[in-house]
């Protein structure tokens, strides 16, 4: 079901990965994108945060959530005493900007995955949190409604998936915060867990 980006992933370090991401053509993202967007943050970190994709700002930029919902971001980690690029990797479901922001298709979720999987090959997160309902479908390979998922514990090759609301979202529905901020509480329950195992 997932197709594969030109060329064998499997084996890349990051320098060749980003390099694959950024001149990357296997779906029609590639050809209104600015730039694509890799990623940012520990390659070490035991957080994983994967987004849906690039907005404007961060298609201008080369960098995840730099824009309104990045600031969101940057709270909702802060709140669970977490920043980026501290034991934070922040990446995105889709690497290249879909026009005007709509939703990322299926088929550019499936042509995209790979990198994402190669990513999290690369960083071995302890816990990854899917932000929105895309991140949260490619990752679980399934049809995911936010509010029927969260609070529950998912997997992605051995490595547990919480998920959450997206953080732009959540701009333009303010009562759904409480819930966000349950979720990482969540989450970060679920870190200190495996964290003692
Ligand atoms: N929204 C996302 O999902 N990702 C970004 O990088 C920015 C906004």
């Amino acid at each position: 079901r997932r197709l594969a980006p030109a060329g064998d992933i499997a084996g890349l370090g990051w320098d060749d990965l980003e390099a694959r991401i950024r001149e990357c053509d296997a779906c029609a993202l590639c050809k209104r994108r600015k730039q694509a967007v890799p990623g940012v943050g520990d390659r070490q970190a035991d957080w994983l945060f994967v987004g849906e994709g690039p907005g404007a700002e961060e298609d201008e930029r080369g960098e995840p959530f730099v824009g309104q919902a990045g600031r969101l971001l940057d709270n909702m980690l802060a709140s669970i005493g977490l920043a980026r690029g501290n034991d934070v990797y922040i990446g995105n479901a889709v690497k290249c900007r879909p026009p005007n922001n709509r939703t990322p298709e299926t088929d550019e979720l499936a042509a995209c995955f790979p990198y994402l999987e190669r990513q999290i090959a690369l960083i071995k997160p302890r816990l990854i949190v899917a932000l929105g309902r895309p991140a949260a479908q490619a990752l679980l390979n399934q049809e995911v409604r936010i509010a029927a998922a969260r609070g529950k514990l998912f997997e992605f090759g051995g490595i547990p998936v919480v998920v959450t609301y997206h953080p732009a979202y959540l701009l333009r529905n303010l009562a759904d915060k409480a819930k966000a901020w349950e979720d990482l509480c969540f989450a970060r329950a679920t870190m200190k867990r495996l964290k003692a195992d």
